[in-house]
């Protein structure tokens, strides 16, 4: 996810539940075609995190095949393609879930970009742009399914829904009856009991926003799935070596970036906790890990 599923984060989540598959928050086709520097930073990864799956978003096929070489060249597990963006800037210049509306050219992407290169490669898709439709969607699946893709992530909502209204799963297992590939749900998963609850026939849940300020949830899942029992930390002082350990590496790995884009990570680790609107403004505006240390310290006492 976009500015939250950096490296750091990554290797928390990879740190709490090991059978986690990351993948990248979604890197532009053309940036990395261009080698575009801040780009390029995205592709930055720890051996820690495998398999680690690349997500790439454009809507130039032969980007795509580029970016997908360039991907296999630097280690990555797996090359996703993004088809679920609804943000406007993205939509309007067709990337993101606007492929959708042309699945001629969603269909050459996804061929092209699975001919560039050995990695397996994924997409990740909503259920429609304006609205679902059953037989659209069944046959724009099955271009994808025939087009070599490795496996589907679906999130149960259209492009128009936005993150507003709830995820309708039925599209999700009908895809899973129809293919033969892997199919992977997502939408408003927020505890291990609802991911049991949604897997079904799937291979697998997809988690997203339940993930901020509690990467815990999916070592709660992963237990759940194994049949095993798994009580994550309840207090603020239970977690914060963790927090601590998520800010160190934000800000090893990205420096000041890493350091703002902690800010909204602190602010998500403490929603809920007494005081936490106090210690909120605090936090969202530190300027070092001893900062960010010492309000911890505040906390707590
Ligand atoms: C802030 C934010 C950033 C996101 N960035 C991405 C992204 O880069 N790539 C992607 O495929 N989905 C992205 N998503 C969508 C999520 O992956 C997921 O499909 C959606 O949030 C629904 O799942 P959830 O209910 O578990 O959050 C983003 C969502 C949010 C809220």
């Amino acid at each position: 996810m976009a500015g939250y599923t950096d490296s750091a984060f990554r290797q928390i989540v990879k740190k709490l539940a090991p059978d986690t598959i990351c993948i990248t928050e979604l890197i532009s086709a053309d940036g990395i075609k261009f080698k575009g520097k801040r780009t390029m930073e995205y592709l930055d990864f720890d051996e820690s995190e495998r398999p680690l799956i690349v997500q790439l978003f454009g809507k130039k096929p032969d980007f795509f095949q580029e970016a997908a070489q360039v991907v296999e060249a630097q280690k990555a597990d797996g090359v996703n393609i993004n088809m679920g963006c609804p943000a406007r800037k993205v939509i309007g210049s067709m990337h993101g879930s606007a492929l959708l509306t042309d699945p001629n050219l969603a269909e050459e992407i996804a061929r092209t970009t699975v001919k560039a290169t050995k990695l397996p490669v994924s997409i990740k898709m909503r259920i429609g742009f304006k609205e679902y439709d059953k037989k659209y969607f069944l046959d724009l699946i099955k271009r994808f399914e025939q087009a070599g893709i490795e496996s589907l992530i679906i999130h149960g909502r259209t492009t128009s829904q936005g993150f507003s209204g709830e995820a309708d799963w039925k599209p999700i297992y009908l895809a899973k009856k129809t293919l033969k590939i892997p199919v992977i749900g997502n939408g408003d998963i927020t505890s291990a009991k609802i991911a049991k609850k949604r897997l079904k026939n799937l291979d697998g849940i997809m988690v997203g926003r339940a993930t901020f300020g509690n990467p815990w949830i999916m070592a709660e899942i992963q237990a759940t799935l194994e049949g095993k029992k798994y009580t994550p930390p309840q207090s603020l002082e239970e977690k914060i070596p963790l927090i601590l350990e998520h800010a160190r590496l934000a800000i090893e790995s990205k420096d000041r970036k890493g350091l703002l884009e902690m800010r909204k990570h602190l602010a998500a680790y403490i929603k809920g906790f007494p005081g936490a609107s106090k210690f909120r403004g605090k936090l969202v505006q530190v300027e070092s890990l001893k900062e960010i240390e010492e309000i911890f310290d505040d906390i707590i006492v």
